[in-house]
């Protein structure tokens, strides 16, 4: 029956080649998903090649097949109408003709020189997908802003894969199939400006942050300490302490930040798209009882359902974008920009906060124009003085543009806001907002204590600094 059903197919030459075709296409394919299999990271390419390309020259191959067969049966009836003899479908090969024994081992041998150094080519084209570089510059414009944030984050010696894909056979087909048609949505313009977040089918994060961090190992406070520099003339120097209550279990009890993500603690909540608008929060604890906290609140479209994972807190752990005035700060802290330039963090503010360049480019020389100006005018002294450092302070400041602002993927201040918090966004305020109450009107707890003491806050000297360093 087998036997029977090949020699149909392959009795026309059309037949015979989409046979073959589809025969080599399912080999690779079988071939490349094997390597990947055992481990093996290949890069969007791969996946285009494995998912993409391979798959349509089957399909290529599968709808030459029927082709073949029909021809033959047309020239099979064509000849037995006319009364002539059957032709063979495929063309003799006479092995005692020298000429042609001569052809087909050279033939031979071409293919099997080609097979070497194809899967040679392949071989390195697979390694340079593996890097992060690849992920983060061969779509350069989409990936631009996380892979630059990406690179200034503690995360920067990870790869994009052990966050976007993690470990294991499933996920990794998946990525290489949403991967493929993300490559297809860059090459023909398709994709959205600014590339939205939250990531909907991001992969849950017991997959992947937790192969790193314990979430059991969060134990006790930390202090946290942030240096502020006002807007007047000498760019007053404050500082804000935290003691951030980050851990989780405690022995038997519980308190502290990461105890959302302990184990026996099971949050689901109800949201619109953007995660940004939390309705109805449902609360499992260690001992088994359910608690759902509503809101007065009415959502205007669609919700859904979540589980609350390290994510719903920290949205930006690879791709943290600042706002201007923390950015200044730290500049201004770590002599990037030097702060004995009389308003300097006032004009900082100003230049970045409203600009709109085309490109980084233009943001540097305008950037630099902006401040030489205020200094030429302003202080004339100092800006014959000092000029090394204005033009180190206009350097620092165009960084921190291009670090945050990405004209072309129409990313700007706060388009990507953190959760951390509840600074740039409502962050932890969008359950702790004391306004969603459980049936006994208990509600989310909102008090200033809870996450944090607040030691000292914008303080010029802070007295638990001096006891802390005597
Ligand atoms: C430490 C983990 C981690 C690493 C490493 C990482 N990402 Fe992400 N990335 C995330 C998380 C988490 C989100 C989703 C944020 C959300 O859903 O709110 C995300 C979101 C994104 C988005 C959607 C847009 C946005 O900013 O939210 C893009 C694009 C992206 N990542 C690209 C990359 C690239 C390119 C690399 C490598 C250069 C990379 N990521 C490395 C964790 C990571
Ligand atoms: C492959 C290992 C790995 C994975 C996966 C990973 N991390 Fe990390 N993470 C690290 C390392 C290494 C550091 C740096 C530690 C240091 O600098 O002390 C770090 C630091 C951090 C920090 C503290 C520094 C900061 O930037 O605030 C946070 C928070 C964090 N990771 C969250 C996450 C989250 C959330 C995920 C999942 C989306 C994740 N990590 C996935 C290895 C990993
Ligand atoms: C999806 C909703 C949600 C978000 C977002 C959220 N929390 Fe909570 N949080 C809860 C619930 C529910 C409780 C338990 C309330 C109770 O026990 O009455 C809680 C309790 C806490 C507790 C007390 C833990 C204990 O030991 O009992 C702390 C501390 C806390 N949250 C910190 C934070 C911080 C910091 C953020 C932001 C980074 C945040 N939460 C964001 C829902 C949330
Ligand atoms: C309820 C919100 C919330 C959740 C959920 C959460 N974190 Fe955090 N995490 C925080 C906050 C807030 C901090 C403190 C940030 C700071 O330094 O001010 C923090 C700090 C950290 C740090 C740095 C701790 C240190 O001592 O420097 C790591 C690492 C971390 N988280 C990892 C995780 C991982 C992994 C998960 C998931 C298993 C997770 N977090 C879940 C809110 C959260
Ligand atoms: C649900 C947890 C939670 C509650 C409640 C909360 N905070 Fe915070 N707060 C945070 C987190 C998380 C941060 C971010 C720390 C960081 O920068 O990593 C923060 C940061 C701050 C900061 C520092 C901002 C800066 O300059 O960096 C101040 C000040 C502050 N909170 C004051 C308050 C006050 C006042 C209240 C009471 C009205 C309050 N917080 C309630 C979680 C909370």
């Amino acid at each position: 029956m087998m036997r029977n059903f090949l020699s149909v197919i392959t009795r026309h030459w059309i037949g015979l080649l989409g046979a073959v075709i589809a025969l080599i296409a399912v080999v690779l394919m079988l071939t490349l998903v094997a390597i990947q299999l055992t481990g093996f990271r290949g890069g969007a390419y791969l996946g285009i090649v494995t998912y993409m390309l391979l798959p349509a020259l089957f399909a290529i191959g599968l709808v030459l097949i029927p082709i073949g067969v029909i021809r033959k049966r047309r020239i099979d009836a064509a000849a037995v109408a006319h009364h002539e003899l059957l032709q063979p479908g495929l063309p003799v090969i006479d092995l005692n003709n020298e000429r042609t024994r001569g052809f087909v081992i050279a033939s031979v041998l071409v293919g099997l020189v080609s097979v070497v150094v194809l899967a040679g080519a392949t071989h390195k084209g697979v390694q340079e997908m593996e890097s992060v570089a690849f992920c983060g510059t061969v779509c350069h414009t989409v990936m631009e802003p996380e892979h630059t944030a990406f690179q200034r984050s503690s995360h920067s010696k990870l790869t994009c894969a052990d966050c976007h894909i993690g470990a294991g056979a499933d996920w990794f087909v998946k990525s290489k199939i949403s991967g493929s048609w993300q490559m297809v949505s860059v090459a023909l313009n398709l994709y959205p400006t600014p590339i939205p977040s939250p990531v909907h089918n991001l992969r849950p994060a017991r997959d992947t942050c937790e192969q790193c961090h314990w979430p059991t190992k969060h134990i006790g406070d930390k202090l946290r300490v942030r240096t502020l520099f006002a807007d007047d003339e000498a760019n007053s120097e404050s500082k804000t302490v935290l003691l951030m209550k980050v851990g989780g279990q405690q022995g038997t009890t519980s308190t502290g930040i990461h105890w959302h993500v302990d184990r026996g603690i099971q949050i689901r909540f109800q949201s619109d798209a953007s995660r940004q608008n939390i309705y109805d929060v449902e609360m499992k604890g260690a001992d088994g009882k359910v608690r759902v906290f509503k809101t007065e609140d009415k959502p205007a479209g669609p919700v859904e359902w979540r589980d609350m994972d390290c994510v719903d807190c920290h949205n930006r752990p690879s791709h943290t974008f600042n706002l201007p005035a923390p950015e200044i700060d730290s500049a201004l802290e770590d002599g990037r920009i030097d702060r004995t330039l009389p308003f300097v963090k006032r004009e900082g503010l100003r230049v970045l906060s409203d600009a709109k360049y085309e490109s980084k480019e233009d943001a540097r020389v305008g950037i630099t124009k902006e401040i030489g100006d205020f200094y030429k005018t302003k202080y004339a002294e100092i800006a014959a003085a000092k000029a090394p450092q204005i033009a180190a302070a206009a350097s620092a400041l165009s960084d921190i543009y291009s670090w945050n602002v990405f004209p072309k993927m129409k990313v700007t201040w706060g388009t990507y806001k953190s959760n951390l918090g509840h600074e740039d966004a409502p962050g932890c305020m969008r359950c702790h907002d004391k306004k969603h109450a459980d049936e006994g009107g208990k509600k989310i707890s909102g008090s200033c204590n809870l996450c944090h003491v607040v030691l000292a806050e914008d303080e010029k000297d802070p007295e638990i600094l001096k006891t802390l360093k005597p």
